[in-house]
């Protein structure tokens, strides 16, 4: 038996209204594994990551997160799992414009108690902005604000990192430089990845998985 995987969908089930998805996906996921989701627009991606993220409930099946089932515990709980456990980047960067890059990066420690801000400049360092850390987002570039969202969801060491097409917004050279910042930072941090995106060639050569008539299959690697 290998250890326990970070993150486990077993026979998810899911489907909205008249848009049937998935039908019993399984998915597995290992401590500081970095594995793509690549589908076409409309495949179910962004269905999936919610999934996975517990913010979207299965009509089937379970996740687990490090072997502990999310699926029906109570919002209460789940939100206090998610803090601890699940650090999130989407498409846009959903900074709080009034505050600067650092108080941005340091909003998850505010939210446990106190923040430390050697590890946001740290994280700043490492994405390369640590000389933008008391700009505002407003006075950075998109893929300079993506960087800023990739730091933030690391802040509080989150052994689980899954990103919704965080490069969707950027043009390519930019796409491909948040990228590898992102897949990097994730595996010096030692945190678990998984990429959704539509963009086969940004990821090309990374493991994962295709979505491919609501079940994952793996990429010949
Ligand atoms: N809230 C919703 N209600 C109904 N249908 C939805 C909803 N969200 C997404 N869909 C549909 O589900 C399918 C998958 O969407 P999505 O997960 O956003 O795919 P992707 O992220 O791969 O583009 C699409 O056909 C989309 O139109
Ligand atoms: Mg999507």
């Amino acid at each position: 038996m290998a250890a326990t995987a970070v993150l486990e969908a077993r026979g998810i089930r899911f489907g909205y209204p008249g848009v049937p998805l998935f039908s019993g996906l399984d998915l597995a996921l290992g401590a500081g594994e970095v594995r793509v989701l690549l589908g076409p627009s409309g495949s179910g991606k962004t269905t999936l990551v919610h999934l996975l993220a517990g913010i979207l409930a299965p009509q089937g099946g379970e996740v687990r997160w490090q072997g502990r089932s999310i699926t029906g515990l109570a919002e209460e709980r789940l939100v206090r799992l998610r803090r601890r456990f699940l650090g999130l980047v989407f498409q846009h960067h959903y900074l709080l414009p009034e505050l600067t890059a650092l108080e941005n990066v340091l909003l998850p420690g505010w939210i446990g108690g106190r923040p430390d801000p050697g590890r946001g400049r740290a994280l700043l360092e490492a994405v390369g902005l640590g000389d933008r850390a008391d700009h505002p987002p407003a006075q950075l570039s998109g893929g300079e604000r993506q960087r800023v969202a990739v730091a933030r969801a690391l802040y509080h060491r989150p052994p689980l990192l899954l990103a919704d097409e965080p490069t969707g917004a950027l043009d390519p050279a930019h796409a491909a430089q948040v990228l590898d910042l992102l897949v990097g930072l994730a595996r010096q941090e030692g945190a678990a990845l998984l990429l959704a995106t539509h963009d086969e060639r940004l990821v090309a050569g990374l493991p994962g998985w295709r979505i491919e008539g609501g079940r994952l299959v793996s990429l010949g690697t």
